[in-house]
């Protein structure tokens, strides 16, 4: 068998139990609203593809891409956009919706760009929160997950653009 350098992490499972309880949170909350998810690509893509179908209100969808990380591990700290919004978010509710939060860098540039455009309001949902890693001066308002300084895997998220196709999470061990 093939020697792995990850370890496993979180279920499958589990993290769509997790997505079930954020989206009845959320389903409760936007009742009567038409919320619009931002994903941030890539690593967001199946966590935004498996909350919004736990989302029993309408609502819309579009997508940010940011890249900060190259093909390493630590971020650069400099933010590139590779993609703006396509819809107009003025007056809308917006949720946010990101993969895993460490520096916070790319969640602060979000933020703003956003608060920038006047949505009616903005939260943010993050399935994994890196602990005591970020100095932010606002709430994540839904986490999936708080988990140690680890570099992980799965799930959409990658490491050198490989490993989003793994249906779980995975600590990436020295590469
Ligand atoms: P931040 O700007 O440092 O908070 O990092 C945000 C982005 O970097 C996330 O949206 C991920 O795409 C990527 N990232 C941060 N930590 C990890 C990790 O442990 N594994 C894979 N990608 C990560
Ligand atoms: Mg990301």
């Amino acid at each position: 068998m093939k020697n792995r350098n990850y370890v496993p992490f979180i279920t499958n499972s589990e993290v769509k139990i997790r997505i079930k309880d954020i989206a009845k949170e959320i389903n409760k909350e936007y009742k009567h609203k038409i919320p619009v998810f931002i994903g941030v690509l890539n690593g967001a893509f199946i966590f935004m593809a498996d909350l919004i179908r736990e989302i029993k209100c309408d609502c819309e969808i579009d997508f940010y891409k940011l890249s900060s990380y190259g093909d390493k591990k630590i971020s650069s700290g400099e933010i590139t956009s590779l993609k703006q919004l396509d819809c107009d978010i003025s007056g809308r509710d917006v949720i946010v919706v990101e993969d895993i939060i460490d520096s916070g860098l790319s969640i602060k540039y979000i933020k703003d760009d956003i608060k920038s455009r006047n949505p009616a309001t903005l939260k943010i949902a993050a399935l994994l929160y890196k602990e005591g890693v970020a100095k932010l001066d606002f709430d994540i308002d839904y986490i999936g997950f708080k988990i140690p300084n680890e570099f992980v895997i799965g799930y959409g998220l990658d490491y050198a653009q490989k490993y989003r196709n793994l249906k779980g999470i995975f600590v990436l061990k020295e590469v």
